[in-house]
């Protein structure tokens, strides 16, 4: 079946392909050795489509070796940029005013935004003011609780106008992990709402953002010294004076225009937290220029991006998918975005359908997760659905088995749309690897081929390259102008995370494969991350979250495969002696992990056992873990495969 799989090749025709930025194989090979082998003509070209106050002086300065500390990644060096300018202000003028920059539909169907890149800079101006009004200065982190609202990009494109720094820290993480990412961000402004629609039901945020800045102050002695709340929901909230502010008392008789801050290319733009092998997540950390060519270029050549093109990522701001997809690679080329508050994962298809429909949409880039949603409610729906404005489907965050990537392109593509499955992370800022839809053939499953300027190498356990036709793990081996620049406040942990384990290469954490065509195939994640419906989380975040509960004395967390989320949890749980493994115990372990990390964090699977299988030296074996969780659904075959191991037969699921 999989060498069936590698024969299918898909290839676009037609006009759309003659007017593509790039159209054959020939012209992206041409340009791809053009990248690796004069980097510097080739970035400078690139970059010059972009507004700089100055430029560069030097392309690019990196070291990438850890024999030679610090790790350095430095891109236009001595330019001077503003990513707001270039989402805005040089639309405006060059003719877009009146251009629809966001197209936000609500969770409810009668709700509905749109707002010019006119308005968008109006809101954006009065809104950076709004945010010096409350002290902020250039250089300062701001978090942002917000759901996919128009004011969410505002917010960023507010703080990147005057040189703060955002966190925009995902609506449906708990107060805890909220609390976690102001301490380690030491930030002092939050902006959230009263509340977000996602779905059903109505998310209490400011209620958590109380909660979160009482755990701040309490327990680590960090203030949150200001809270701007936007009104969403309606939701009746608590405010103090000496915190709250809303948000529309803020900006009221603010002026309209404000003047950006020319800021360095090297200056922080933003910090993401995402999780990895401890505990505690790591501030991802992105710069003003490189990330601005990055997501420009990539969004431009990828997703063969022109005028008139209505793109919808269907991924939540909160997100970098969001971050790069949604906001800025669209806005620095004057795209028309869609944002879609109700989260593509809990619409029903309809739902989805109407919206390509009715706005025309053009580019549906969105998640294996959400495909699969869709294809479990049958082919009916989506057969009868007018996807006939859509000319590019995309697809990110997990690995796609090659029946679902047809489904898509059959039923939702109705066989006319290339598909682009696109890799990367939070770290690398924008797409890495990508067939370009109108030049590079794809296989159904596979990623394909490296973006412009990118080097993937394949390695050994022991850090060997392997050539040709080879599987391993997949690493990086020279910088891109999107890669982040450092773990926030901890340059140590980024030098120790990506850069340690193979000296002179970028390592990515996944596996991979590479066919005879040199094409690409993600095969997952190699360490303790996990990705639950195209979320990232730590099985370390879950551990200490079952850690917390009372009757827990030792828990382990793995990933296995699950057929809607990609990944199901799995937790192997040690209760305190004498505490009974009840069902009544195991939901309330379920809601406790809910609770301490986000509603998305489901325990699928709780097995108590008596013991854990440890290496001599304390480590948890988590590969004996891991074959239990996956290869057995079936509780009684799993107790067998465990004895000596120390983990005992299972409670039921
Ligand atoms: C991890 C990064 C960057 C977008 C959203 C996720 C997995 C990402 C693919 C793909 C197979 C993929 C990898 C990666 N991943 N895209 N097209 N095929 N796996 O960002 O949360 O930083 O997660 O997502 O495992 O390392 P993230």
């Amino acid at each position: 079946m999989a060498e069936l799989e590698m024969q299918a090749l898909f290839e676009a025709t037609g006009a759309a392909r003659e007017n593509a930025w790039i159209n054959s194989l020939e012209q992206y090979r041409r340009m791809y050795s053009r990248s690796i082998e004069e980097p510097e003509i080739f970035w400078s070209e690139l970059a010059e489509s972009f507004f700089w106050y100055k430029k560069w002086e030097k392309v690019w300065d990196c070291n990438f070796d850890i024999a030679k500390k610090p790790i350095r990644i430095d891109w236009f060096l001595g330019a001077k940029t503003n990513l707001s300018v270039n989402c805005l202000d040089r639309h405006l003028e060059s003719g877009r005013g009146d251009q629809s920059a966001l197209i936000w539909q609500g969770n409810r169907p009668d709700e509905q935004r749109v707002l010019s890149f006119r308005e968008l800079h109006r809101e954006v101006c009065r809104f950076a003011n709004g945010l010096k009004t409350a002290g902020v200065k250039r250089g300062d982190v701001v978090s942002v609780y917000l759901p996919t609202v128009p004011e969410l990009a505002v917010a960023m494109l507010a703080c990147a106008r005057i040189g703060a720094i955002h966190n925009v820290v995902f609506s449906g993480y708990s107060a805890e992990l909220l609390a976690d990412r102001l301490v380690d961000s030491a930030c002092r402004v939050l902006i959230t709402a009263d509340g977000a629609y996602r779905g059903k039901k109505p998310l209490p945020l400011k209620q958590n953002a109380d909660k979160a800045i009482e755990i701040c102050s309490k327990i680590h002695n960090h203030r949150v010294e200001r809270c701007i709340v936007l009104r969403r929901a309606g939701l009746p909230v608590s405010t103090r004076p000496e915190i709250d502010i809303w948000w529309h008392e803020l900006v009221r008789e603010l002026p309209d225009r404000c003047e950006p801050e020319r800021l360095d290319a090297a200056d922080p733009l933003f910090i993401l937290y995402a999780s990895g092998s401890s505990d505690k997540p790591k501030g991802i950390q992105h710069v003003v220029g490189g990330y601005m060519v990055y997501t420009g270029v990539t969004f431009k050549h990828v997703f063969d991006y022109h005028d008139g093109d209505i793109f919808w990522c269907t991924a939540d701001i909160g997100w970098v998918t969001g971050h790069s997809y949604a906001v800025y690679g669209p806005l620095t080329q004057g795209a028309t975005s869609v944002l879609f508050e109700g989260g593509a994962n809990f619409a029903d298809p309809g739902r989805i359908c109407e919206i390509i429909k009715t706005l025309g949409v053009t580019h549906l880039y969105t998640s294996p997760t959400v495909i699969r949603t869709l294809m479990k409610q049958g082919d009916e729906w989506v057969d009868k659905c007018d996807g006939g404005s859509l000319r590019i489907l995309g697809t990110v965050g997990e690995p796609i088995s090659p029946s679902t990537w047809r489904w898509f392109r059959e039923h939702l593509g109705k066989a006319n749309c290339p598909i682009v499955d696109t890799w990367w992370q939070t770290e690398t800022g924008g797409v890495l690897i990508a067939p370009l839809p109108y030049a590079i053939a794809q296989k159904p499953g596979s990623v394909a081929l490296p973006y412009f300027g990118v080097e993937p190498a394949i390695l050994n356990d022991q850090g060997l390259e392997l050539s040709g036709p080879a599987e391993g793990k997949l690493a990086i081996k020279r910088s891109w102008p999107g890669q982040m620049r450092s773990v926030y406040r901890d340059h140590q942990r980024f030098e120790e995370s990506y850069f340690r384990v193979f000296p002179g290469y970028y390592f990515t954490g996944d596996g991979a494969r590479r066919d005879a065509d040199g094409y690409y195939w993600i095969t997952g994640r190699i360490d303790d991350v996990i990705t639950v419906s195209g979320h990232r989380l730590g099985t370390a975040e879950v551990e200490s979250a079952l850690l917390a509960h009372a009757a827990v004395t030792e828990a382990a967390v793995v990933g296995y495969p699950h057929d809607l989320k990609g990944q199901g949890i799995c937790a192997f749980v040690v209760l305190k002696s004498g505490i009974e493994a009840t069902n009544e115990l195991q939901k309330q372990l379920i809601l406790h992990v809910m609770d301490k990390v986000g509603s998305f964090a489901v325990l699928d699977k709780i097995r108590f056992t008596t013991g854990l299988p440890k290496t001599r030296s304390g480590k948890i074996l988590r590969r004996i873990l891991r074959k239990i969780s996956s290869e057995y659904s079936d509780l009684a075959a799993a107790s067998e495969s465990v004895k000596g191991t120390g983990v005992e037969k299972p409670q039921s699921d």
